[in-house]
């Protein structure tokens, strides 16, 4: 446990007590300049049963209001089903609270374009919960890029492909997911890729959606298990597709939740004129007056949810602009929504 709270330490309250928010608690425990001084879910005995896994000494609120309230709170985190993101976002700006919004922003350009209003009329700080760009393989790969070591970056590739690993409960339905694993786990690795290649502007998708499996619980398999209960299923199991960018880039990605396939964690591959990179493990791809060379990149095993908060919090107190605004998250909602578009209509899709 922390010791003495900090008087800079910024107070952040957790809206939403399920899975994610064991990644955040222990972050706001430990990492610096932060702190946890409220749970608060709408079932509360999710909020409870965090509470009792992390020691006990946090407050559990009982309603969103006496949280949003509270003047020992400055900020929140949104981890609630991907349906509940714009009303607790809109309700906590409301307030005046800052807010870390987990991925994705929401489940449409219309609704997200609303949020991304909300956080400027009542001028609140806001960022996305897209952690992998805290990742420190993805520093030691921006280090590169930002030294000019790949020059113009022309295509990215990327793949996140489980064998099986559907999540239980809200995720398989549409209605408050949005999606399946494009929108759940593609979108973390569409973002990391967008970033690294300097977050051209998208203007043309294609993808192809398949429900060719479905089989959620086979055996042996340890599942995802959401909070919160739903036995509807009726997203993609696997998405495959291309984006274009206005700089004439591409990036190609896959996202499985369940493909006779073998397992890939996370594929990450950016290609430049005079260098290219791989993630996991970090390399640097060149070509050298000696011939062909691949370097390992030197990489901390630190916790991605850790940085993400620290970082946000510099935010708050003003000592620089967010690594991952929500524009951000509104621009990767656009090439989310506009591949769902385009598996549904077997069409190639613009994007305005
Ligand atoms: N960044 C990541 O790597 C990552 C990983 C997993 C999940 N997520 C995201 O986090 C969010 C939550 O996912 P999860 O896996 O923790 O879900 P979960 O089902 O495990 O937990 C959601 C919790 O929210 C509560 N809840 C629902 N609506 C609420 C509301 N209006 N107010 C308060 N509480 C409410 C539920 O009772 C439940 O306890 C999703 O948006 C998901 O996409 C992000």
């Amino acid at each position: 446990m922390k010791g003495e709270m900090n008087m800079s330490d910024v107070r952040f309250g957790i809206i939403g007590c399920g899975n994610i928010a064991r990644a955040h608690l222990p972050s706001l425990i430990y990492g610096k300049g932060i702190t946890c001084t409220g749970l608060y879910d709408r079932i509360p005995e999710h909020a409870e049963k965090l509470n009792e896994e992390f020691g006990g000494e946090h407050k559990v609120f009982y309603t969103a209001e006496e949280m949003l309230n509270s003047p020992d709170i400055d900020a929140v985190i949104i981890a609630v089903p991907n349906y509940q993101h714009a009303p607790m976002f809109k309700l906590a700006a409301e307030h005046g609270k800052h807010i870390l919004c987990e991925k994705p922003l929401t489940m449409t350009v219309e609704m997200g374009e609303q949020m991304v209003a909300w956080a400027r009329q009542y001028n609140v700080k806001t960022q996305m919960g897209l952690c992998t760009r805290f990742e420190p393989a993805v520093d030691a790969m921006m280090d590169h890029i930002q030294a000019g070591n790949l020059g113009d970056i022309y295509f990215a590739r990327t793949d996140v492909i489980r064998q099986r690993g559907t999540p239980s409960g809200w995720f398989g339905h549409k209605e408050r997911s949005g999606g399946g694993p494009l929108i759940d786990i593609g979108v973390h690795y569409i973002d990391v890729c967008w970033y690294l290649m300097g977050k051209p502007k998208p203007v043309r998708v294609k993808a192809l959606n398949y429900a060719a499996i479905a089989n959620k619980y086979p055996k042996g398999v340890a599942i995802y298990t959401s909070y919160e209960k739903d036995d509807v299923y009726d997203v993609e199991d696997s998405s495959h597709g291309i984006i274009t960018f206005e700089n004439g880039a591409g990036l190609m990605y896959q996202a499985s939740w369940a493909m006779n396939a073998e397992d890939v964690d996370d594929r990450v591959e950016i290609y430049g004129a005079k260098g290219g990179l791989v993630k996991n493990p970090a390399k640097l791809i060149r070509e050298e007056v000696s011939g062909m060379t691949t370097a390992s990149l030197a990489v901390s095993d630190e916790d991605c949810y850790k940085l993400q908060l620290e970082d946000f919090a510099r935010v708050i107190r003003g000592e620089k602009e967010s690594r991952v605004p929500v524009e951000d998250g509104l621009q990767v909602q656009r090439m989310l929504n506009a591949l769902y578009r385009s598996a549904e209509t077997g069409r190639e899709v613009d994007i305005e």
